[in-house]
């Protein structure tokens, strides 16, 4: 008798959704991807088609199974980006593209929310402030800016939320990616009323809330049919993508650190208690795993190494531009790059802030601007490892996921200037990974998502600081942070006008 079954891992990211099929003990089998565009319809501006995502999950999930027995599969987990905003009208038609959790357009809003109601209020609410990226500041800017398009909403979900709606009929939102919307009173784990009304909405437009490995319903059997797969199939809560990708890497209970070096950049810090940042640079959220975390998110990470490969220098080779790299280069790089090409979120929450290079002779070669790209995203990660440090908590280890971290170079060079210990997981896809964990423990595999972890994830390899380009790194950094102040107020001069 064959007791294997299998799982579904979904990571609806920003650039691809990544889908991964693993069996029982956690091998995965087979994944599959499918890129959707982006669109930027105004310097600093984010959007995505829903319908785009639902295309790339249907026929990612059609090349994914075939050949697969499907009466295996027992249930799907979906991790996703976090904050966008999709909305619905009565028809369930999507109003308008979804704003992601990248667009910086709503700054007079979070100026709004920050000022006019008051951080402290914000916080002792959700244990959050606004940033441009979170969903209600992108609730309210729709209501000022298109108040037809506002009229219409009657249902308000996250990106992974769009999928587990059309999957399974379920409104609904786990409270990892629910507490990045500000609605959510983190603490307790339920909506705000406060804060809804703040954002001219209601609860009854709002998903209902659950656990990520909560089973929110069973495949719609119009949608089992389309796929060609049995009805009966469960679908979890899933989570945010950050909290799926530390289930995936293991990064659950009390004091453990994952970096995911994806589109974003965070920092993700998990702990068994509630606790906020008392400055809140790091974001307050609710963990998968059913406790919380605290976390920093640098709006473009491997995103700008991908900038200057593909659109400026012109080349898909990333590891080519890399290879000359060496030790001896590490740390001695007079070039400085600055890696806010879309704003920047964590620390220091600017929208105007940009990409900007500096330190240039007439000796810098293509290769010192590549490393500065490479050390501008690590130093930027360091800037949000020292918020956490200066809040007492310890890191002197970190788990390492998203497809940036798959260059080894960049992981040293991260371990460098962390001057810290880095652990790649066994299993590299962080959040589809996570997704598809969440999917084995909502079916009973594993009683809760700490068992699972300790039974599905280790460490294939760890990358260790050395204490010369560590030194090396630490002078750099301390030029590093003088370069945004100083830049600061020309970037807000500088603030392009939206069409
Ligand atoms: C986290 C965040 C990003 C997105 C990327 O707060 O905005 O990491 O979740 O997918």
């Amino acid at each position: 008798m064959n007791n294997n079954k299998y799982y579904i891992g979904i990571d609806l990211g920003t650039s691809a959704v990544k889908l991964l099929l693993v069996d029982s003990c956690g091998n995965v089998i087979r994944t599959e991807s499918r890129e959707y565009p982006l669109i930027f319809p105004n310097p600093g501006w984010s959007e995505q088609r829903p319908e785009e995502w639902w295309s790339g999950v249907k026929s990612g999930l059609a090349a994914l199974l075939d050949g697969i027995d499907t009466s295996l599969i027992e249930g799907i987990g979906c991790g996703g980006q976090m904050h966008g905003l999709v909305v619905l009208d009565e028809d369930d038609n999507v109003i308008r593209p979804a704003i992601l959790w990248n667009d910086g357009r709503t700054q007079a809003e979070v100026d709004y929310l920050n000022g006019e109601i008051g951080k402290d209020k914000l916080s002792a609410l959700t244990a959050n402030i606004a940033f441009a990226g979170f969903t209600a500041p992108k609730i309210l800017w729709m209501k000022n800016n298109e108040p037809e398009n506002f009229a219409k909403i009657k249902k308000i979900m996250l990106p992974k939320d769009y999928i587990n709606y059309l999957l399974t009929g379920v409104h609904c939102c786990d409270y990892s990616d629910a507490s990045g919307m500000l609605t959510l009173d983190v603490e307790h784990k339920r909506w705000s009323r406060e804060m809804l009304a703040i954002c001219g909405v209601t609860e009854d437009v709002m998903p209902a809330l659950y656990e990520s490995s909560d089973v929110v319903g069973t495949l719609l059997p119009e949608i089992a049919a389309e796929l060609g797969l049995p009805e009966g199939i469960k679908v979890v809560g899933g989570a945010g993508d950050n909290a799926a990708a530390a289930v995936g890497t293991g990064i659950v209970g009390e004091g453990g650190c994952n970096i995911s070096l994806g589109t974003s950049g965070t920092v993700f810090i998990s702990s068994t208690k509630f606790g906020v940042d008392p400055n809140n640079a790091l974001h307050a959220f609710a963990h998968a795993d059913g406790g919380y975390h605290l976390m920093g998110c640098m709006l473009s990470a491997a995103s700008c190494n991908k900038w200057l490969c593909e659109d400026i220098l012109g080349t898909t080779d990333y590891a080519g531009e890399q290879r000359d790299i060496t030790d001896d280069d590490l740390g001695n790089n007079r070039v400085f790059f600055l890696p806010y090409l879309m704003g920047e979120r964590s620390p220091i929450n600017d929208v105007n802030a940009r990409g900007t290079f500096t330190g240039m002779s007439m000796d810098t070669t293509r290769k010192d601007m590549v490393l500065a790209v490479l050390e501008g995203v690590a130093f930027a990660i360091r800037d949000s490892v020292e918020v956490a440090r200066s809040l007492g908590i310890k890191i002197d280890r970190s788990k390492i996921c998203g497809g940036g971290a798959k260059s080894p170079l960049w992981r040293r060079i991260i371990a460098n200037v962390l001057g810290i210990s880095l652990d790649i997981p066994q299993t590299e896809e962080g959040p589809g990974y996570g997704g598809a964990m969440l999917a084995m423990v909502g079916c009973g595999r594993f009683g809760s998502v700490i068992e699972a972890a300790e039974a599905l994830t280790g460490v294939s390899a760890t990358v260790d600081p050395d204490p010369e380009i560590t030194a090396r790194y630490e002078a750099k950094y301390q030029i590093f942070k003088k370069i945004y102040p100083t830049m600061k107020n020309l970037f807000s001069e500088m603030k392009e006008e939206t069409k």
